[in-house]
């Protein structure tokens, strides 16, 4: 199959000078070609071209993109997807003026979705997981990771790490995995840390590394989770088992977790709210990617990361939705590069990068996404509009109109 993107006015390459990630200066470059045609082979990208005559009897499929814009499918890189129930009274709990802390020590929060997972079924949580996995599509995401986090027994830690695999099969999306048996201590563990810490090391560990269920293993480091030594405890026995290594942590407070995802060389270190000038000092030197959750700010009106901070020091910024019941029900990625720009001081280019090519780096996948270059992958999306700037100057708006997924159109939409 031969594929014409025919004469884009914009298209946004992404393409960073080392390959991999960008930082400082060259966050704020999109490698903006104009007037530019991209031919598809296969599930390809095979060339970016700014010639303007064709043998359109040489391609299988002409997409005439004259006054659109065409930019690498969106990354999202963090989300707790699949998941059962609703917190709705949560969120009028939290209107009433309570806090989500408040709420989690009352028995409710990531618990209370717990309880709702455990009791579905595989069949219904793949149901629910599909129609979000859509939702995602049509926001313009081609690649996205999910946790699992909702079970914290065996049982449900594997048969949520299962429907994430058997998704990525069933659906036309890449979706990467990942083991977050560690999302806080499930209630019939409260005074036995040291009991559920073995059943995630001891047994969830070997058995997810040995059936391949998860590509990465997550922690949430915070003072109603999981302590420094914990978290230390879990990811050097995942790293052993060869996962490879998220934290999350700094949400609500620095205690640590900068330094220890430092320590043990995670991929990416997420949410940081809360991150300490000191240890934004010590990130900027490392390559491991910061991954900022604005809509979780927003949602939860805790502060916005110090992202301007972070990216003048030399950070590696990613942002993702972190779609979930609880601390951000948007899955509108667009929507967080909006508040990123206004609220964590990010400017509009570097939103960008940060949900193609920063956001591929903060997933292991930057040599075959994130980026439109020929002998990568054909994730691509085309914009009902003239000019990249639009989709976060205008919030809430769909401007998606066609994604490409390895080289084939999954989604059209006529806006
Ligand atoms: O990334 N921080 C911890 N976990 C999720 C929230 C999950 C929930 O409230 O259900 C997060 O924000
Ligand atoms: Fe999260």
């Amino acid at each position: 199959m031969k594929i014409l993107l025919y004469r884009a006015n914009q298209v946004l390459t992404c393409k960073a000078e080392n390959g991999k990630f960008k930082r400082k200066y060259e966050l704020n470059n999109l490698g903006l070609l104009e007037d530019s045609s991209i031919i598809i082979e296969d599930e390809k990208i095979s060339e970016i071209t700014s010639s303007k005559s064709f043998d359109k009897s040489d391609f299988d499929l002409v997409i005439d993109c004259r006054g659109k814009v065409i930019l690498p499918g969106l990354i999202d890189s963090h989300t707790h997807l699949i998941f059962d129930g609703s917190r709705a009274d949560e969120f009028e709990l939290r209107l009433a003026g309570k806090s989500y802390e408040e709420i989690a020590q009352l028995g409710g929060g990531i618990v209370k979705t717990v309880r709702a997972t455990r009791n579905s079924s595989k069949a219904e949580l793949k149901k629910l997981a599909l129609s979000r996995i859509r939702e995602a599509i049509s926001h313009g995401i081609t690649t996205i990771e999910i946790k699992s986090g909702y079970g914290l027994d065996y049982e449900t830690e594997i048969k949520m790490l299962e429907c994430a695999n058997e998704l990525s099969l069933e659906t036309n999306l890449d979706i990467i995995p990942t083991f977050l048996g560690a999302h806080t201590i499930p209630v019939e563990f409260k005074n036995n840390h040291k009991e559920y810490i073995s059943l995630i090391t001891q047994k969830l560990i070997p058995e997810i590394s040995s059936k391949k269920l998860a590509k990465f293993c997550d922690v949430f480091l915070e003072k109603t989770a999981f302590s420094v030594e914990e978290s230390k405890d879990i990811l050097s026995t995942a790293k052993q088992y060869g996962l490879q290594l998220k934290l999350h942590c700094d949400q609500f407070n620095s205690i640590g977790g900068v330094q220890l995802g430092i320590d043990l060389n995670v991929t990416s270190i997420d949410h940081l709210e809360m991150i300490t000038d000191d240890d934004i000092n010590k990130l900027s030197q490392t390559d491991i990617a910061a991954v900022i959750l604005p809509g979780v700010s927003h949602f939860l009106k805790i502060p916005f990361a110090p992202v301007r901070k972070m990216i003048d020091a030399g950070c590696i910024v990613a942002i993702a939705t972190d779609f979930n019941p609880g601390s951000c029900t948007s899955q509108n990625l667009p929507l967080m590069m909006h508040f990123a720009a206004l609220y964590n001081g990010m400017k509009l280019n570097e939103t960008i990068n940060a949900v193609t090519i920063n956001a591929a780096y903060s997933l292991g996948i930057e040599k075959n996404f994130g980026t439109i270059e020929p002998n990568k992958i054909a994730d691509i999306i085309i914009l009902n509009t003239n000019d990249y700037k639009n989709l976060i100057y205008y919030f809430g708006k769909n401007f998606v109109q066609t994604v490409i997924k390895r080289g084939k159109i999954i989604y059209e939409r006529n806006n």
